[in-house]
This record gives structure tokens, C-alpha cells and sequence, in this order.
């Protein structure tokens, strides 16, 4: 397999830089720039791409390359800090920008040379995402010029002979116009990259390389209907059938339908299914519990009691399955940041089960990747390109506390949301929509009686990353669809609101 090392220094965009590179049919992985040149030069890659990165290549702190990885032979790309440490290691010079005219950031007015490689076949004139405050007073020897703005002369350069190109803006945002693009003329024109990275010749080897590693062994995985621990357990289940065991806890939070629909969606493989029902046992660990952290926290205490019980039912295993995805790896690397909420994910490791090793067959993938994965696999569409669903699941959806009888009332609501959602084609512009029963409860006429009932809200928000997230502009008629169907429908709700905060300064979940 063809394969782009992408050696990060720090950069906020790397990630995308790796899954724009998977878009194009290219294998990557991210290495961290302190990684020994040996071992990147074992990773064999056709192509090298530098990514940005916070710091200043002049100071002596700053993220460095062994300078040996220029006489390899091997394509690099430099983007934004990527470039400068190539014009600074192989002679150039780079200094803060003298004046503020020089910084840029944001989308520039750019003029390409289409006669480089890069920007072959692309328009003459683009658009370009900056975010840069240093400068590259000289460009080093034996580069040329290949794009500028009214800023700067030297937004690109180019030394074709030994395949070197650097490029002080992000190709990989959308905002850059032909950026991905450019990073496609880089692989398949300076790199000859011929695109062998699909889903269908992924599967294959992963269930071959799950066999010869699992050989007659035991697997145990915690299946939670969500995309990840789904597509995990299918390709497992593809790889080794019966010796699989998947354990799906449904603690009574959990959509409408949604343990039988997982249930189905597993018929087809022949492995073992075991489906506990904890919702009694969950709901009464969590009666008279209203703070959303202890919710949290009694569900994934529970959740493993749980699993233990079922895992000592089935004996020892010799692996533990996980539904550990890419960005998980990258991002556990990742400093400290302020706790908001916990994030209890039902599913998580349990380290008192008794097992030899792990196994993570969807360590390398993106989600999208996953969700590819899931439909060569043969999962039905409703799995595989499901919406995150938290592991608490309704339990942080209801206000306050929970009763058997409030759950039943927001399942019925969330699911009268979807299903409006899908009929008008909004599932397809919302990342995340659904239900939240309020804990107020108003004055309401239906018939000719009073009513005093609770407030469910709608939420729907669009986001790419679920870090921050703007409000879905729904439109009226279906929030008046939606609103009716729900105060005719279910019991106890007698007024909806639209919650029409972005986050932040709210979150997506209301608790
Ligand atoms: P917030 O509410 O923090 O949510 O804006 C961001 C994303 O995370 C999901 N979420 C959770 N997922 N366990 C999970 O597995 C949790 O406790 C949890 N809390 C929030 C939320 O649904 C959204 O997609």
C-alpha cells in the first residue's frame, strides 16, 4: 500500500491535512515531529507532508527536523510552519513579519503559477486560507516562486528537481478555494500516487490481519448501537463469527427501538449475541438523582457491574474488542483541557475484565472511514450513518429526575422528531437533533380542560466537530409539524420550544 507520512508539528489543521489525503484515495498516517528519522524512513512513504504548527522556526525551542530527511529523495510538502522550517533548514530565512501588512490571516486574494506541479490544471487566481506572522525574508536556494498575494510575494515555493514545495497557507480548509486540489496534484503528480486506498481492499486485510492475530481465540466486545463499536463488531464478526461475543446493555435510556434494531442488524453474522436488559436496575440506581455528573457517573459504574457480570458468565477471553477510531489515537496526545463534561462513554474499558490483549481494528480510520467500512460491511444505512448518541443516553435528556414514565414520554417525542426530520429531508443539513424534557412544567388547554403538563425543547445543530456547533434554521412548518404531532401524541407534554442557542456559550446536550 502506497502511504503519506504527515509529521506534525503542533498544527491545529492535522488532522484534516490526513483525512484530506484518505479523501484521495491515499493511506497517511500523523507522526509526531520528535519521531527518530529511522523510524519514518521505516514507515516507507511515497510522500512527506509537514504540517503547521503554533511556534516561530527561528527560536531555539521550536519543533526541528532532523536536516538528513532533505537528501532521502523522497516529495515534501511544507504547509504554513511546514514551509518555513523547510526555507529555514535548507537556507532561507525566516523572520517575524516587519510590519502588520506582511501577517496574514484569513482568506487572501491568491495568484497562482500553474506551470508547478501543484497548482497544474487550477485557475490562475484563488482564494486562500492564511495564518501566518512570520515572514520568509529569503527563499532558499534553488526554489522558485510559485504563488503570491498583494501582501506577500512568496505564499508558495518550489524546488521541482527534488520534489520540495511549500505553501504558506492551508490547502486543507474548505476555505482555501482548490485546496484539496493542490494536495491531490501533490500526491499524484509529485508523489505518482495511484490512489490504492479504498474501503473494499481495507476490509479484506483487516479481516485477514484479525484472523492471523486472533487465530481460535475468544473476543469479547461491548456493543452500544453506535457507529464505532458497530462497524468494530461487524468486521469482527466477518474476521472470527463465533468466536466473537458482543454484549449490548440496554439500560432503559436508550431510543425508541433502537436494542431491537441492533439486535437485527446482527442476525447476519454468526456470532454471539447477548442483549441484557438492565433498565430496571439502571432506573432505580438513578431515582432521585437530578445532577447531570452524578448521572454520568452512576450509568458507567453501572454499566460496568454490568458487563462484568455477563463477562464472567462467558469465561476468560483472550481479547478485548474496542471501537477506538483515529482521532482518538491523535487526540490522546493532546494537552489538558477544562473538563465540561465527562463524557462517560457506556462502552469504555473495563480493566478488571479478565483478557490478554486488545484489539482496536478501527485504530487507523477517520468516522467517515468507519461509517464506509460499515456499509462494505453490510450494515443497514440507519447504523452506519447514525448520529452520536451519548453513552448516558436519555438519562442527561431528562431535566432533573428520571422516571420510567419520563423516558417512555421522550422516546415517543424524540422519535416523532426524527422521523419529521427525515420525511423533510432535514437529517441530511443537522449533524445532532433531538428531544430534551424539561423539567418545567406549564398551564395548557387541550379540549376543554386545563392542563399542566412538561416542556419538551427541540434541539438540532449543524457542526463538523462537535466541539462548537451553531442552531439548525429548521424550517417553521416543520417545527409546527413536529410541535402538534408531539402535544397530540404523547402524554404529559402539553408546550414546545426551539432551543436556539449555539455553542458556546451553550453545549449541544442540555446537561
Ligand atoms: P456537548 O453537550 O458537550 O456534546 O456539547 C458534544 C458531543 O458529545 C456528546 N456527549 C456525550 N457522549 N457520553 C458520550 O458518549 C457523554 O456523557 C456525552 N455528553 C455529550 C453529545 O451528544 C455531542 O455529540
Amino acid at each position: 500500500m502506497e502511504k503519506i507520512l504527515i509529521i506534525d508539528f503542533g498544527g491545529q489543521y492535522n488532522q484534516l491535512i490526513a483525512r484530506r489525503v484518505r479523501e484521495c484515495n491515499v493511506y497517511c498516517e500523523v507522526k509526531p515531529w520528535t519521531t527518530p528519522l529511522d523510524q519514518l524512513k521505516a514507515f516507507n512513504p511515497i510522500g512527506i507532508i509537514f504540517t503547521g504548527g503554533p511556534n516561530s522556526v527561528y527560536l531555539d525551542d521550536s519543533p526541528q527536523i532532523d536536516p538528513d530527511i532533505f537528501n532521502w529523495g523522497v516529495p515534501i510538502l511544507g504547509i504554513c510552519y511546514g514551509c518555513q522550517l523547510m526555507a529555514h533548514a535548507l537556507g532561507g530565512q525566516v523572520t517575524p513579519a516587519q510590519d502588520d501588512s506582511a501577517r496574514e490571516y484569513g482568506k487572501t486574494d491568491t495568484w497562482y503559477d500553474t506551470s508547478c506541479k501543484l497548482f497544474q490544471g487550477l485557475p490562475a487566481q484563488g482564494v486562500s486560507w492564511m495564518s501566518h506572522g512570520d515572514y520568509m525574508a529569503k527563499v532558499p536556494q534553488g526554489f522558485a516562486l510559485t504563488a503570491r498575494s498583494d501582501a506577500c510575494p512568496n505564499v508558495a515555493i518550489a524546488d521541482e528537481s527534488r520534489g520540495f514545495y511549500g505553501v504558506q497557507f492551508h490547502p486543507e480548509v474548505n476555505h482555501t478555494r482548490h485546496g484539496v486540489d493542490m494536495i491531490r496534484n501533490f500526491l499524484y503528480e509529485v508523489c505518482h500516487a495511484h490512489g490504492d486506498w479504498t474501503m473494499g481492499d481495507y476490509k479484506n486485510t483487516a479481516i485477514a490481519q484479525l484472523r492471523e492475530k486472533i487465530g481460535s481465540g475468544k473476543v469479547l466486545l461491548a456493543l452500544s448501537g453506535g457507529v464505532d463499536s458497530s462497524v468494530a463488531a461487524a468486521l469482527l464478526a466477518e474476521a472470527v463469527g463465533s468466536q466473537l461475543t458482543c454484549v449490548f446493555v440496554d439500560h432503559g435510556l436508550m431510543r425508541l427501538n433502537e436494542g431491537d434494531e441492533v439486535e437485527e442488524a446482527f442476525a447476519q453474522w454468526d456470532l454471539n449475541f447477548v442483549r441484557v436488559d438492565g433498565a430496571d436496575r439502571f432506573l432505580k440506581r438513578l431515582a432521585g438523582v437530578e445532577e447531570p455528573e452524578h448521572k454520568r457517573k452512576i450509568i458507567g459504574e453501572e454499566f460496568i457491574r454490568v458487563f462484568e457480570e455477563e463477562s464472567k458468565k462467558i469465561g476468560a477471553v483472550d481479547f478485548l474488542a474496542q471501537g477506538t477510531i483515529y482521532p482518538d489515537v491523535i487526540e490522546s496526545g493532546a494537552g489538558e483541557a477544562a473538563v465540561i463534561k465527562s463524557h462517560h462513554n457506556v462502552g469504555g474499558l473495563p480493566d478488571y475484565v479478565d483478557f490478554k490483549e486488545i484489539v482496536e481494528p478501527l485504530r487507523m480510520l477517520f468516522k467517515d472511514e468507519v461509517r464506509q467500512l460499515g456499509r462494505e460491511l453490510g450494515l443497514p444505512e440507519y447504523l452506519v450513518s447514525r448520529q452520536p448518541f451519548p453513552g448516558p443516553g436519555l438519562a442527561i435528556r431528562i431535566i432533573g429526575d428520571i422516571t420510567k414514565e419520563k423516558a417512555d414520554a421522550l422516546r415517543l417525542a424524540d422519535a416523532i422528531f426524527q422521523e419529521e426530520m427525515a420525511r423533510a429531508g432535514e437529517d441530511k443539513c443537522a449533524n445532532q437533533y433531538f428531544a430534551v424534557l424539561t423539567n418545567t412544567r406549564s398551564v395548557g388547554v387541550m379540549g376543554d380542560g386545563r392542563t399542566y403538563d412538561y416542556t419538551l425543547a427541540l434541539r438540532a445543530v449543524t457542526t463538523s466537530d462537535f466541539m462548537t456547533a451553531d442552531w439548525a434554521r429548521l424550517p417553521y412548518d416543520l417545527l409546527d409539524r413536529v410541535s402538534s404531532r408531539i402535544v397530540n401524541e404523547v402524554r404529559g407534554i402539553n408546550r414546545i420550544v426551539y432551543d436556539i442557542t449555539s455553542k458556546p456559550p451553550a453545549t449541544i446536550e442540555w446537561e
